[in-house]
C-alpha cells in the first residue's frame, strides 16, 4: 500500500519495501543476527524502561519509521500542541492536557489567558476541599463526616478516575470508600449506593458538558436518593453534591452551588481529563500531595516527549511501532496486559483513549484516509489473562502485538512475604519469551512429545510484544504510564493525519437513542426500519405484560 493522498509516498514506500525485505526473518533470526539488539531496541526515560526488542523490527525499521514521522511532521504538530495552537480542527480548539500538569512556575498564555495559572487555581481549590473532606472538617448536612464518595460520570468523566482509584487503592484514604456510577442502567446506581448512609455520602457529578444523558439521569436519581435519606429537605442535599464541569451555567441550573463546582476548560478532551478536576475523586482518595506526584509523573513524560529525539523518544517509538504493526504487518488489534491486579481497569481506560481518539476514517481536511487507522485495543491483567485468552495469542492464526506492563518492586508487603511478586514477574517475562521464540516441532519432539501431538504442542513464536518495566506502581509512575499512552496515541494520529481529539462517531447513536424513547413509550409509531420496529414491538409487549 502507498499513502498517496497523505503525501507520504517516500517513507511509506521505503517501509513497505523494508517490510518485504525482512519478511522471512523471524524473531529468533533477528536476535541471532544482532548481539546488540536489546541495547539498540530499548529506551529509558521518566522511570520507564521500554524494551521493544521483541517487536518484528530492526534498527533500520526504526530509522525508517523516524523518517516517516519527520515526513508527517509529527514533531511540528507536537510542538503546536504544546504551544496551545488549535490542533483539534473539527472542534476548533487547542489540545492542552499537557498544561494540566505543568508546574506552577511555568506559564502558557493562550488567547490572552495564562492557562497554567488557571490550572493551579483550580488545583488549589480542589486541594482545600480534599483536605477538608479527608480530615472530616467538611461534613454532610447532619454534621457527620463523609465515609463514601460516589463519582457520577461516563466515558472520560469516569474511566480515568475509576482506573486511578483502583490502581492507587493502596494509597487510598482509609475512612472513605469510593464508588463509580456511569451506566444509565439503573442497576449501576442502585448497586453503587447500596448499603451507603445518605448522611455520610458525597456525590461528585462529573461531566465536561453537563448534558450527557447517562450522567444527568443518574445525578437526578442520586439526588432523589439523597433527598429521601436526608428527610426530604432540598437544602440538605446541597452539602452532599459537588460538580466538575466546563459548563458552569448548566451546573447552576441543575442546582449545584457554583462555590461547590470545580471547573476545567474546553481544551481538555474528556479522555484526557483524569488529571484535571475530573480527578477530584482521585485526589480525595489519595490526597493532594499524591495527586501532585501523579501530575509530576505525567509532566516528566511530557518533557521527554517534547524534547527527546524520535529514536529515543518512548511515546513516539511506541506510537510508531503501533503504526508499523497496524499498517505494515496488518495487525488490527493490540493487547495491553498489566502484570498488576491494581491496574485491572487500565485496559478499559486505554480503550477510550486509543479508540475514541484514533477510530477515524477521514483526515483533518475531510478526505478519506488511505490506510488503516486505529487498531482495537484491549486487555486484562496478567496472570489471569494467561488462563483465558492467551491460548489464542500463542497458537491462534492472527499474531496480536502485546504490551506487557511489569513493576520491578511489589506494591504490597504480602508480595514480599510469599515471594508472590517474583512469580508475577516470572510469568510476565515468560509470556514475552514464549510468544517471541515459541517452540519448534523439533524442540517439541526432543521434549518427548508423542508424534501425533507434536503439531498441537508446537508454538510458532514470532509474536511481537514490548515490555514496559517501571519501578513500582505509585501515583508518579501511574501518571507517567498514562502520559506515555496519550502521546503514543498522538503520534499514531499524527502519522495518519486524522483528528485524534474529536469524537463525532459517538453522536449518531446518542441522537438515535433520544429519537427512540417515544417509540418505546408508545407515543410515536412507524417510519423506522423493520428490524428496529420488530424489536420495539417485542419490548412493548413485554412491558404491557408487566414481566
Ligand atoms: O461518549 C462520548 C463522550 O463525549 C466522551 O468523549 C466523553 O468522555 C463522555 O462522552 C462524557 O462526556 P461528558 O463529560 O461531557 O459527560
Amino acid at each position: 500500500m502507498s499513502v498517496g493522498g497523505s503525501g507520504t509516498p517516500d517513507a511509506w514506500s521505503a517501509l513497505s519495501a523494508h517490510r518485504d525485505a525482512i519478511a522471512d526473518i523471524d524473531l529468533r533470526g533477528m536476535f541471532d543476527a544482532d548481539p546488540d539488539r536489546v541495547s539498540a531496541l530499548t529506551a529509558d526515560a521518566a522511570g520507564i524502561h521500554f524494551d521493544y526488542s521483541r517487536h518484528r523490527i530492526t534498527t533500520e525499521t526504526i530509522e525508517l519509521l523516524a523518517a516517516l514521522a519527520r515526513e508527517r511532521r509529527v514533531e511540528t504538530l507536537r510542538d503546536a500542541m504544546f504551544r496551545g495552537e488549535r490542533i483539534n480542527r473539527t472542534e476548533d480548539r487547542p489540545v492542552l492536557h499537557v498544561a494540566l500538569r505543568m508546574p506552577p512556575e511555568r506559564s502558557l498564555v493562550v488567547d490572552g489567558t495564562d492557562v497554567v495559572r488557571e490550572v493551579h487555581r483550580v488545583l488549589d481549590r480542589m486541594s482545600t476541599f480534599a483536605d477538608e473532606v479527608r480530615s472530616g472538617a467538611r461534613t454532610g448536612h447532619t454534621g457527620l463526616p463523609f465515609e463514601a464518595v460516589v463519582n457520577i460520570g461516563i466515558g472520560g468523566s469516569a474511566l480515568g478516575p475509576e482506573m486511578a482509584s483502583q490502581a492507587l487503592r493502596h494509597f487510598s484514604h482509609d475512612r472513605i470508600e469510593f464508588r463509580f456510577v456511569s451506566n444509565v442502567d439503573g442497576s449501576d446506581l442502585e448497586e453503587a449506593v447500596a448499603g451507603l448512609d445518605p448522611e455520610r455520602t458525597l456525590f461528585i457529578v462529573c461531566s465536561k458538558t453537563f448534558t450527557t444523558l447517562e450522567t444527568m439521569t443518574n445525578a437526578r436519581a442520586a439526588r432523589a436518593w439523597s433527598l429521601a435519606g436526608l428527610g426530604g429537605d432540598p437544602d440538605a442535599v446541597a452539602s452532599h453534591f459537588v460538580a466538575v464541569s466546563t459548563n458552569l451555567e448548566a451546573v447552576a441550573d441543575f442546582g449545584i452551588d457554583p462555590n461547590e463546582t470545580f471547573g476545567f476548560w474546553d481544551w481538555v478532551g474528556g479522555r484526557y481529563s483524569m488529571d484535571s478536576a475530573i480527578g477530584l475523586s482521585t485526589m480525595l482518595a489519595i490526597g493532594p500531595e499524591n495527586f501532585r506526584a501523579m501530575l509530576a509523573g505525567f509532566h516528566a513524560v511530557d518533557e521527554h516527549f517534547l524534547s527527546e529525539t524520535i529514536t529515543e523518544n518512548i511515546p513516539m517509538l511506541h506510537g510508531l511501532i503501533a503504526v508499523w504493526n497496524r499498517n505494515f504487518l496488518g495487525m488490527g488489534s493490540s493487547a495491553v496486559i498489566p502484570y498488576a491486579e491494581d491496574l485491572s481497569r487500565f485496559p478499559a481506560y486505554l480503550q477510550q483513549l486509543t479508540m475514541e481518539s484514533n477510530g477515524k476514517r477521514v483526515e483533518q481536511d475531510g478526505t478519506p484516509v488511505e490506510c488503516e487507522t486505529g487498531a482495537v485495543w484491549w486487555g486484562e491483567p496478567g496472570t489471569d489473562a494467561q488462563h483465558s485468552f492467551f491460548q489464542l495469542l500463542h497458537q491462534g492464526t492472527d499474531p496480536i502485538p502485546l504490551d506487557l506492563i511489569v513493576f520491578e518492586r511489589p506494591g504490597r508487603e504480602i508480595d514480599e512475604v510469599q515471594g508472590q511478586h517474583r512469580l508475577l514477574v516470572a510469568n510476565a517475562l515468560a509470556q514475552g519469551r514464549a510468544l517471541a521464540f515459541g517452540r519448534t516441532a523439533e524442540e517439541t519432539r526432543k521434549a518427548g512429545v508423542e508424534e501425533d501431538l507434536v503439531a498441537h504442542r508446537t508454538f510458532p513464536g514470532n509474536r511481537p510484544s514490548a515490555t514496559l518495566m517501571l519501578d513500582r506502581l505509585t501515583p508518579t509512575s501511574l501518571g507517567s504510564l498514562v502520559a506515555l499512552y496519550e502521546h503514543s496515541v498522538f503520534t499514531q494520529g499524527a502519522i495518519w493525519g486524522i483528528d485524534s481529539f474529536d469524537q463525532w462517531g459517538v453522536e449518531l447513536g446518542k441522537e438515535m437513542a433520544g429519537e427512540l424513547v417515544p417509540y418505546l413509550s408508545g407515543e410515536a409509531e412507524g417510519g423506522l426500519d423493520a428490524s428496529t420496529e420488530a424489536l420495539i414491538r417485542r419490548y412493548r409487549k413485554a412491558e404491557a405484560a408487566g414481566d
